[in-house]
């Protein structure tokens, strides 16, 4: 069941999708001044749609183009004729069907193809405006929206937890937290996160989750320094696989962490 509140001004769509044995996680989507941040995936599409047709929508803006994040576009699109708006870096991908890892495609159901626009620097909404700010690093087109007049923060899949313990394959560590140590240089509350939801005192979270990502990138390069493999890093600090990596053959994993800090050097 979809829970729906309020909340400073944005409406707070949360549901939840079983994953095998892995128990459930966790969605949001926001509507906020008119525009809908992120469609959902679409195994949520039967409960979401009714609670969206009845809305005022006049756009959908994608923090990335993850199928739980993009699956109901082409049907927001079709029922509301609005336009999608995604980072240009994901037009081609947005444009044609998902071909999914079957596990994929039985957490979050498919997700078809739309006609997305490109997201410029800002989006004007209904007397307000919303930054557009990159944040690569879980996916290469992630972005965050920002209304620094309210202080609030729609983070996608940049947040979710202070504290990381697996990745997918192509995320990188370094990359996220660059893109954390920009984005703190705003000013901003309260965060709207697609798998957290709202988190208060979010500036503070968010600064906690550089400090544990620093810190893990910090051992990762020690151990490594001193001649310890990855999986040997990767075993030391986070111990046995998680179930996820065995589902998704490896697409998830905590070596992803270990790996994409090596792969970066040192850094800054
Ligand atoms: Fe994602």
């Amino acid at each position: 069941m979809i829970k729906v509140e309020e909340h400073g001004g944005v409406t707070v769509f949360g549901g939840r999708v079983s994953m095998l044995g892995l128990g459930s996680l966790k969605i949001f989507v926001f509507l906020y001044r008119g525009s809908l941040i992120d469609a959902g995936p679409g195994r949520l599409h039967r409960e979401l749609a009714p609670l969206l047709k009845p809305r005022q929508i006049e756009r959908v803006l994608l923090t990335h183009f993850h199928e739980d994040h993009s699956g109901n576009a082409a049907w927001l699109q079709r029922e509301k004729g609005v336009p999608v708006l995604v980072s240009p870096q994901a037009l081609d991908l947005c444009g044609k069907d998902a071909r999914l890892p079957l596990y994929r495609r039985f957490f979050w159901g498919k997700r078809p193809g739309f006609d997305p626009r490109p997201l410029g620097d800002a989006v004007e909404c209904d007397g307000g405006r919303l930054k557009v700010i990159a944040t690569p690093g879980h996916s290469h087109d992630h972005v965050c929206f920002l209304d620094s007049e309210r202080g609030c923060l729609f983070t996608g899949d940049l947040f979710v937890t202070p504290r990381t313990r697996i990745i997918m394959r192509h995320e990188s560590v370094p990359e996220i937290i660059g893109s954390i140590r920009r984005l703190l240089k705003e000013d901003f509350n309260t965060l709207y996160c697609a798998h957290a939801g709202v988190v208060e005192n979010g500036h503070g979270m968010m600064a906690a989750k550089l400090r544990h990502l620093e810190e893990l990138r910090e051992r990762v390069l020690e151990l490594h320094r001193r001649g310890m493999s990855a999986k040997e890093i990767d075993r030391k600090i986070f111990g046995k696989p998680q179930a996820l990596e065995r589902i998704s053959s490896g697409e998830w994993s905590s070596r992803h962490i270990v790996t994409s800090i090596i792969r970066e050097g040192i850094g800054d």
